[in-house]
């Protein structure tokens, strides 16, 4: 048997960077020899193995027939016989489909290394058909090599246009998207990402909210400007959604299964961004402020506020940083009101509740009335 470096390690390796997992496939070989030589089997799907010393997977090499629509549904042809050539003929991208013998021989059956030198993103065969997850993972390392000049060359782009109008984007799990988003969201150059998906229609089938012109620009330009602030992935897909109105926004990152945190920064986005393009800058309305704090939580989700500043920030653009003047002083003073000075006082229960309120409201009244600069 003869194990061969595959995939993800051998392209960083030849692109000079840093290699983080490394994969490996074994030729000639059965699962009851490779549990004779020390490894565990994981995964039930295909045959895969952890080395005894080193954890690094070891997968048989296999072949892949599509049986249905979608990510399932594969069968898998997995014996002695396969050869290494078989096996990196059914993965996506050329440049993902070399190998590197334990002896450091290359074997690169379809140009993967002169597509990584042309930069360019190239399917291996037409089984890039057989996983529509491909499309959003060619978006992806579009996303992570674009600094590098990679881009995704016009065949691929045609053969995951050709899947789109065929309807496989539909046929994806939520979940299996939302890793892929969310790890797009994180990469090198995420608007590219999105670029891709528009370009090859599947972002219509996906945010069709953004296939407007207006809404797709805005988007991407929030998300740009949050990227460059290192944002969390909530405020990344804020950044995304947060053009839309409220009630969108609020069904489509429900419908992408986005996390929590993530969903309800959207909407809070969302749901401020015409508030703040609505306030009277000269005399601001202080129970208006107080109303909005009040709806972000502001008290028991501090972090939550201060992630939707910076989101806010970046949809408003560097020309209007003013118009969250008042919601930062506002929330600045009303932050200062201590319950406990209250309770002291003699406030206690519906009281003590009130007298916070009042007093959050005089001292926003006072903040946005006199501005220190
Ligand atoms: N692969 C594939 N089709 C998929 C998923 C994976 O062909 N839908 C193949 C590719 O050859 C890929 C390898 O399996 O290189 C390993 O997949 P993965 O670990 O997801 O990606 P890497 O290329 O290693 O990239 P990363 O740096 O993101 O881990």
């Amino acid at each position: 048997m003869q194990a061969y470096l595959v995939g993800g390690a051998v392209r960083d390796e030849l692109l000079g960077l840093e290699v983080k997992d490394r994969d490996w496939v074994v030729v000639g070989a059965t699962p009851k020899q490779m549990l004779a030589q020390g490894f565990t089997q994981v995964g039930s799907d295909f045959p895969v193995f952890l080395h005894p010393k080193t954890r690094e997977e070891y997968a048989l090499a296999r072949t892949e027939r599509k049986q249905g629509h979608g990510y399932h549904g594969f069968s898998v042809y997995s014996a002695p016989d396969v050869t290494l050539e078989e096996d990196l003929l059914r993965r996506d991208l050329t440049i993902n489909a070399m190998a590197r013998s334990e002896q450091g021989e290359l074997t690169d059956p379809f140009g993967g290394r002169a597509d990584l030198e042309a930069r360019e993103l190239r399917h291996v065969s037409e089984a890039f058909k057989e996983d529509p997850l491909r499309i959003i993972r060619t978006a992806r390392f579009a996303a992570r090599f674009q600094p590098l000049g990679f881009t995704v060359c016009a065949e691929t782009m045609a053969l995951m246009r050709t899947m789109v109008a065929a309807g496989e984007v539909e046929h994806l799990v939520p979940e299996r998207v939302w890793q892929e988003i969310q790890r797009a969201l994180h990469e090198q150059s995420p608007v590219t990402f999105f670029q891709v998906m528009r370009d090859c229609g599947a972002l219509a089938v996906l945010i069709p909210e953004l296939s407007s012109e207006d809404n797709f620009s805005a988007a991407l330009e929030t998300l740009q400007c949050v990227h460059s602030a290192e944002g969390s992935t909530a405020e990344r897909f804020a950044a995304l959604l947060c053009a839309l109105d409220e009630r969108d926004c609020t069904s489509r990152a429900k419908a992408l299964k986005a996390p929590n945190d993530c969903q309800q920064l959207a909407r809070l986005a969302a749901a401020f961004l015409p508030e703040i393009g609505k306030l009277d800058l000269a005399q601001p309305d202080a129970g208006h402020l107080l109303e909005l704090l009040e709806n972000a939580d502001l008290w028991r989700r501090p972090e939550r506020f201060s992630s939707l500043l910076s989101v806010l920030g970046c949809a408003l653009g560097a020309g209007s940083q003013k118009r969250l003047e008042p919601l930062e002083s506002a929330a600045d003073s009303a932050q200062g009101v201590d319950p406990k000075t209250l309770m002291e006082k003699g406030f206690s229960g519906k009281e003590l509740g009130e007298a916070i309120r009042s007093e959050r409201l005089a001292r926003i009244a006072q903040a946005v009335s006199s501005p220190t600069s």
